[in-house]
């Protein structure tokens, strides 16, 4: 396959979307780019060592629309890393290494956020993979393993020496897995102490979560991961802010209902209509949330198993809410 618009102007990058594994897929990236963003896509993390035991690119499914496309590796074995690099880089805009994700089962190995705690081995993958891929490389990370352990900035610089192209920081710790509220702070501190483009990430949700982001923390853009389940326009309407100071409005239930029943269709021509009906459960909740009675809807709706029911119900949603306008 050849890879049209594959090369990435960093510069002009201003929203990533954030890796989300078992949410962020083929379908997903795509919507985005329906709804008219330009943001860098990244592939859920992908194991380097079923990379190697499988090298085939395709393992992840991808399709063109998503350039710029970034391929997220997850690993800690230098051999592995490379390899695996090797064999996903005629695809990859960006390749990632993922040093931030706080899975029990992840960092057991020193994948993930353990990589924090072995800042050498990071620089070792970094530069390894940019000397035999020449693509540009970046990496995820959290502020540290727990609080008493913030090595953010030490980390950071490490990766920027070892020829890191941009960083993303998850303003939370190890330890806080996803509790607590990201301290987007310390990603105004990074910004200055580094001279590679800084990412923001942690809970940017809309509109003004990511304009309040970008203002505190002066980072050369933001990623967003949990902000776009339920509303596809996010990036599009984000990038359109920070282009010409446009505000376009959040979608409206209608329109998100729509948006709703095209992931559904998308997702069960992509998977089937049994596995993309139940794929779909996670996402119900966060369409419909400002729907009166939104949970006793959100418990219906996880019970159902065909597209068609799925969709009636989500008629009656509608036709409900105009009714008590
Ligand atoms: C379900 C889920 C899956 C995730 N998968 C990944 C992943 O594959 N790689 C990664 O670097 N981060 C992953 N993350 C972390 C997100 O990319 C992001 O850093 C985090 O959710 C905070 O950003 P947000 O508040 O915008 O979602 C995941 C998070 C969630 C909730």
């Amino acid at each position: 396959m050849e890879v049209k618009n594959k090369k990435i102007d960093i510069s002009k990058i201003k929203v990533i979307q954030a890796p989300l594994a078992g949410i962020s897929d083929i379908v997903f990236r795509g919507l985005i780019r329906k709804y008219g963003s330009n943001c860098l896509m990244t592939t859920e993390m992908i194991s380097s060592e079923m990379l190697c035991n499988n090298p085939n690119p395709r393992i992840i499914d991808f399709s063109d629309i998503e350039y710029p496309l970034s391929f997220q590796l997850v690993g800690h074995k230098i051999d592995k890393m490379v390899n695996s690099a090797k064999i996903i880089a005629p695809f990859a805009s960006v390749i990632d290494i993922n040093c931030g994700c706080p899975v029990k089962k992840v960092v057991v190995s020193g994948d993930g956020s353990a990589m924090m705690k072995t800042p050498k081995l990071a620089y070792e993958i970094v530069s390894a993979i940019k000397k035999e891929t020449n693509l540009p490389v970046s990496a995820k990370f959290r502020l540290g393993w727990n609080s008493e352990e913030e090595n953010y900035i030490e980390f950071a610089q490490t990766l920027q020496e070892a020829g890191a192209d941009f960083v993303t920081l998850h303003a939370r710790t190890r330890a806080q897995m996803y509790q607590g509220q990201a301290d987007w702070s310390k990603i105004a501190l990074l910004k200055k102490e580094l001279d590679i483009p800084v990412f923001a990430n942690g809970d940017i949700k809309n509109f003004e979560d990511a304009k309040n982001c970008l203002e505190l923390t002066q980072a050369n853009g933001i990623a967003i991961g949990r902000g776009i389940m339920g509303d596809f326009t996010l990036p599009y309407r984000i990038e359109k802010y920070l282009e010409n100071g446009s505000i376009i409005p959040e979608p409206d239930l209608k329109e998100k209902i729509e948006m709703l029943k095209e992931h559904l269709r998308l997702e069960v021509i992509n998977m089937g209509e049994i596995n993309g009906v139940k794929f779909m459960r996670k996402f119900f909740g966060y369409y419909i949330e400002n729907v009166k009675n939104a949970s006793k809807y959100r418990n219906m709706l996880v019970t159902l198993e065909k597209e068609s029911e799925i969709r009636e119900v989500l008629d009656e949603i509608l036709s409900l809410h105009f009714k008590n306008d």
